[in-house]
């Protein structure tokens, strides 16, 4: 598979037209794992840590597709199994598979967050 990389400024544009809609969307049809989360280093209730999974979840639409749906090349997240998800961004996190940009991204979160976000993005029909 040919990987795309999307610019910066592309990006933000696409990120602008998508976020009002996919996220009222994601809302309403993806549950998160209610459990209370380590954010930063800081222990949260399990409110605050299902929207800090919706914030960081609308970052990957950019790429993904609004609520995980891709149209294009990018893989879609949505309705993917769980471990395999978590699987994944372990991977790209420690460079055994092969990426463009997702190693960039896997870096940026924990191990407890790659759970939250694969609960949230299988979760969604
Ligand atoms: C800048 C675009 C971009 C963003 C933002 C992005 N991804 Fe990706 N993602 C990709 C690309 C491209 C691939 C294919 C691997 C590669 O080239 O890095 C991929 C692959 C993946 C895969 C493997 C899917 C499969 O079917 O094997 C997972 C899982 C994933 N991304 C999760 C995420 C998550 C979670 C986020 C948000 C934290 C995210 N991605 C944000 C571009 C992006």
């Amino acid at each position: 598979m040919k990987h795309v990389f999307v610019g910066a400024s592309s990006a933000a544009l696409m990120l602008s037209a998508m976020l009002p809609v996919s996220a009222h969307a994601a809302g309403a049809s993806a549950k998160t794992d209610a459990q209370p989360c380590l954010i930063a280093g800081w222990e949260n209730p399990a409110s605050v840590c299902a929207s800090h999974i919706k914030t960081i979840a609308a970052t990957c639409f950019i790429c993904h597709g609004p609520n995980g749906k891709s149209n294009g090349a990018i893989p879609s997240l949505a309705g993917q199994d769980k471990a395999y998800l978590i699987a994944a961004m372990k991977d790209f996190k420690a460079g055994r598979r092969e990426a463009s940009v997702m190693q960039k991204y896997a870096l940026g979160y924990t191990d407890s967050e790659y759970e939250a976000l694969a609960a949230y993005f299988a979760a969604i029909k």
